[in-house]
């Protein structure tokens, strides 16, 4: 079975399958300097094996960013690799009661890291450590991109996980096999650097809403974590900047078919196509293009004091502009930027001319972007989320990110929302948060909700409007 020993690609996992002569002609602007992030593990007890270790923090499941976690390390006398349900060896995890959590270690090897993780979560454990099957420095562990079957546990992963190094798992396995109890403790206190009272963090994301599990996991956090990013950002607390990663096509290939089907500015800016296939649906230039028209959603919001518009703009377009539907065009965007009250002019301005044989100055900046700089690798897996110039790794879920970024605060200047987690975010009384409205009336499509804005038509005085909610809304009447 496959096993991700490298990390992987961007879409390179699709490029090398079925489509290998489509796709490969794309070179992504970044090879990759990729840096592992890491927690500590301190064992605790025994005293002869006491210390701190680095371990590699997993790419799923939900990471205690500013907190730590103390634990018992067990380590499964069957199914040593965690490949299998621990039910069938009759295993359980389960700490009684006021007893200290489990810590399971598995072997690395013979099926997907998070199997292993999602078999030893079944069984009761409260954090898993995978012990590395060969001496080398620290990977980290990824989830398969496109498979079926595993897309069904992971987003079901809660437990944090760690990867170490086989010469520590050495040292804990000769310990446990002596009969010592070893007590760890995990801690992501400084996985993220705080050093004052403003958080910067960007989200390396993208417009395709048709790539399975990765995008619908991607658009529904982006839909969730609205509300809390606004508010952060209108109180100041943080400032937040939205990337878009895009390919290139080699200087031989910029006249084929492929390339001028995925790409713009000839062969400069390019995208997989999102159905990987020339004959059908969408084409990666329409992706590159939908990408670069939120670059400049932001830029011109930005510009304007309202950067958090982004957020209304990106959810707005997943709802209005779906590929299925096939609204994911420039007429469909066009009325949400309408809505939202965004200087249409000055976008396209910013989005230039994609015909054009020079280097648009906002992608140019983007493809600059992405290679790392300082502690921050190059960002090579989609979707990346970066905060205070450390990649965040974990399940891109709204509480856990929220805590990630609340623990890139200095002590004491957390802002209320991280305190609480009780966000109201008031949208609606600006610019009727872009919902419709009906001004005679004085009826309106905008509620406020802890996810944000939503745009639904209303129920008045019995009678339920129906519409889309941001463009038109209509009651029946009855005169
Ligand atoms: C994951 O969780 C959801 C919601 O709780 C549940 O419906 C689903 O069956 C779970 N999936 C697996 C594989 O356990
Ligand atoms: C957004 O605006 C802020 C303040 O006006 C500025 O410092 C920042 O560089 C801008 N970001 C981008 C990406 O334009
Ligand atoms: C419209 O309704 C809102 C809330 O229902 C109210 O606060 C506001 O004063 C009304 N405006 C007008 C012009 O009647």
């Amino acid at each position: 079975m496959m096993q991700m020993r490298r990390p992987p690609r961007v879409s390179m996992s699709r490029c090398l399958g079925v489509f290998l002569f489509i796709g490969c002609f794309l070179v992504p602007a970044s090879l990759a300097r990729f840096i592992v992030e890491k927690n500590s593990l301190r064992v605790t007890s025994p005293e002869k094996i006491k210390g701190t270790y680095d371990t590699a923090i997993g790419n799923f499941g939900i990471p205690k960013y500013g907190g730590s976690m103390a634990g018992v390390v067990v380590y499964p006398k069957d199914n040593k690799n965690g490949c299998r349900e621990f039910a069938d060896f009759g295993i359980s995890f389960k700490s009684k009661a006021g007893a200290l959590p489990t810590f399971v270690l598995v072997d690395r090897g013979d099926c997907f890291f998070a199997l292993k993780v999602w078999n030893v979560q079944k069984a009761g454990a409260s954090a898993v450590l995978v012990a590395d099957d060969i001496d080398e420095a620290l990977i980290t562990m990824d989830t398969p991109q496109e498979d079926g079957s595993s897309a069904k546990y992971v987003e079901n992963i809660t437990i944090p996980s760690a990867l170490i190094e086989k010469s520590f798992s050495d040292i804990l396995k000769k310990s446990l096999s002596n009969g010592d109890m070893v007590n760890v403790n995990l801690d992501w206190r400084e996985a993220v650097p705080h050093p004052d009272d403003r958080v910067e963090y960007e989200l390396w994301t993208n417009s395709n809403d048709e790539c399975g599990v990765k995008c619908d996991m991607l658009m529904e956090f982006v839909k969730d974590f609205k509300g809390p990013a606004q508010i952060l950002e209108r109180g100041g607390y943080t400032q937040f900047t939205p990337h878009y990663i895009t390919w290139y096509c080699p200087q031989a290939f910029t006249l084929s078919r492929q390339c001028k089907s995925q790409c713009i500015n000839h062969g400069r800016y390019c995208a997989p196509d999102p159905e990987q296939d020339f004959s059908i649906g969408y084409e990666g230039k329409d992706v590159v293009l939908e990408n670069l028209r939120q670059l400049c959603v932001y830029k011109v919001a930005n510009e304007t004091h309202r950067p958090w518009t982004w957020w209304d703009y990106v959810t707005d377009f997943q709802i209005r502009c779906p590929m299925k539907e096939k609204k994911y065009n420039k007429e469909c965007s066009d009325s949400v930027i309408r809505s939202l009250g965004l200087d249409m002019k000055k976008i396209e301005k910013c989005m230039g001319d994609p015909d054009a044989d020079s280097d648009n100055p906002v992608l140019k900046e983007e493809q600059d972007a992405q290679v790392g700089k300082g502690t921050r690798g190059d960002v090579t897996i989609l979707p990346t989320l970066v905060v205070n110039n450390r990649q965040y790794r974990g399940k891109l879920a709204k509480g856990a990110v929220l805590k990630a970024i609340c623990s890139g605060f200095e002590e004491t200047t957390e802002p209320a929302v991280c305190l609480t987690g009780d966000v109201e975010s008031n949208e609606c009384l600006e610019n009727n948060g872009g919902c419709w409205k009906d001004n005679v009336a004085n009826i309106t499509a905008c509620k406020d909700t802890f996810r944000g804005r939503v745009c639904e038509c209303p129920l008045v005085d019995g009678v339920q409007f129906k519409g889309d909610g941001y463009s038109h809304c209509e009651g029946i009447s009855y005169s």
